[in-house]
């Protein structure tokens, strides 16, 4: 019999996430069935969304419940298979959240090939992250030769893809991001046109100066303090792709000062914002196949780079993950449990 170590949902955090919201526990698996495999996690991948998951309140996505496995995504090793078309050995893209082994069904497995691509990034660059980036700036984006782009959380895996297919495709990308070493890496190793640290005091009049065209696509990653420093720059018909909005997600109410929201709307009447909120998952079936082609092609022409920000053990996912949430991690935040 298997045991499997995993990682659950004691509590609800009130805003942000402890290390008290989570448990280590072990449960024995039973053997898989017809259509069925067991899986040996590998790595798991740490995403902003799952702080969604631990909130009761009403989202997109079925919240975590207390007691249950955090969800997430995987690449893991095939131990047994009760299926014919998955072999012992193979690995395999999986969604077994946070734990060591899992038996789960065959169907919602993709293959990967470890000779063409690392493992890992089936979790990143060449997976969710990657993809929310592509789908997200070509369908709503529409970006255009000469224009100009800004994207926060420009050194992550989201943002990094965003503003290194905005130049492939002609666009000036200019990155924010939080220190001064995520701005260079920013600058100097993903080749964006500029990068502003958000936590500078004088961050709005240096977005200003970075600017001097305004800006045609503001990839919305983060809310907050940036998109109010980003919204008076935005140009007449500019396209707003709102991927994430992480400076909230930790809120707790509603954030201080005046109500903006009569000058947000005035905004988009004046400047006609087209402003789209999305899901990647809404894509996947027009998008995916294209997706890995290209990203596939542009890493190996060099033209996308990627980092990844690798924790050993998934004892440490529930500090990996409130220190996301913080900005501390650097690169595409992944756990290798295997
Ligand atoms: N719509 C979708 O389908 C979809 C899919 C995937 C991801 N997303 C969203 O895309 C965004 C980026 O995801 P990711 O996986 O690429 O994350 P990530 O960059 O690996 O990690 C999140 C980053 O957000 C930044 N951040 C945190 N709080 C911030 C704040 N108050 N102001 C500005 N920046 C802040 C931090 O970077 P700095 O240190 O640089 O500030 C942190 O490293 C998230 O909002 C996520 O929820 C949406």
């Amino acid at each position: 019999m298997v045991e499997s170590t995993r990682i659950v949902l004691v509590s609800r955090p009130e805003g942000a996430p402890t290390p008290a919201n989570f448990r280590i526990e072990t449960a024995a698996l039973p053997e898989p069935g017809e259509g069925e495999v067991l899986l040996r996690t590998l790595y798991l991948s740490l995403d902003p969304y799952m702080r969604g998951r631990m909130s009761a309140a009403k989202s997109y996505a079925a919240p975590v419940e207390v007691g249950d496995v955090m969800v997430g995504g995987t690449v893991a090793e095939v131990l047994e298979s009760g299926d014919p078309s998955i072999a012992k050995g193979d690995v395999v893209q999986a969604y077994s959240g946070w734990q060591t082994h899992q038996v789960a069904p065959a169907s919602g497995l993709r293959k990967l090939d470890p000779d063409k691509a690392p493992i890992s990034t089936a979790l990143g660059v060449l997976g969710m992250p990657g993809f929310t980036a592509y789908s997200g700036l070509l369908k709503i984006g529409q970006p255009k030769a000469g224009e100009t782009l800004v994207v926060a959380a420009a050194s992550g895996p989201v943002g990094s893809a965003v503003g290194q297919i905005a130049r492939i495709k002609g666009v000036r990308a200019i990155g924010i991001a939080g220190g001064p070493e995520k701005c260079a890496y920013v600058r100097e190793e993903l080749g964006f046109e500029a990068a502003i640290d958000h936590r500078a005091t004088d961050f709005a009049d240096q977005l200003r100066a970075a600017v001097p065209d305004g800006i045609d696509i503001y990839f919305e990653n983060v809310g907050g303090a940036v998109a109010d420093a980003v919204y008076p720059l935005l140009n007449t018909y500019a396209r707003v792709p709102v991927c994430g909005l992480i400076a909230n997600y930790n809120a707790t109410g509603a954030p201080e000062g005046s109500d903006r929201l009569p000058g947000f709307y005035g905004r988009i009447l004046t400047k006609s914002l087209t402003v789209r909120g999305f899901i990647q998952t809404e894509f996947v079936r027009e998008m995916y196949k294209d997706f890995l082609h290209e990203m596939s092609g542009w890493i190996a022409d060099d033209l996308v780079r990627y980092r990844e920000d690798i924790v050993e053990g998934l004892e440490h996912a529930p500090e990996a993950f409130i220190g996301m949430l913080e900005g501390r991690n650097f690169g595409k935040l992944v756990v290798r449990v295997g």
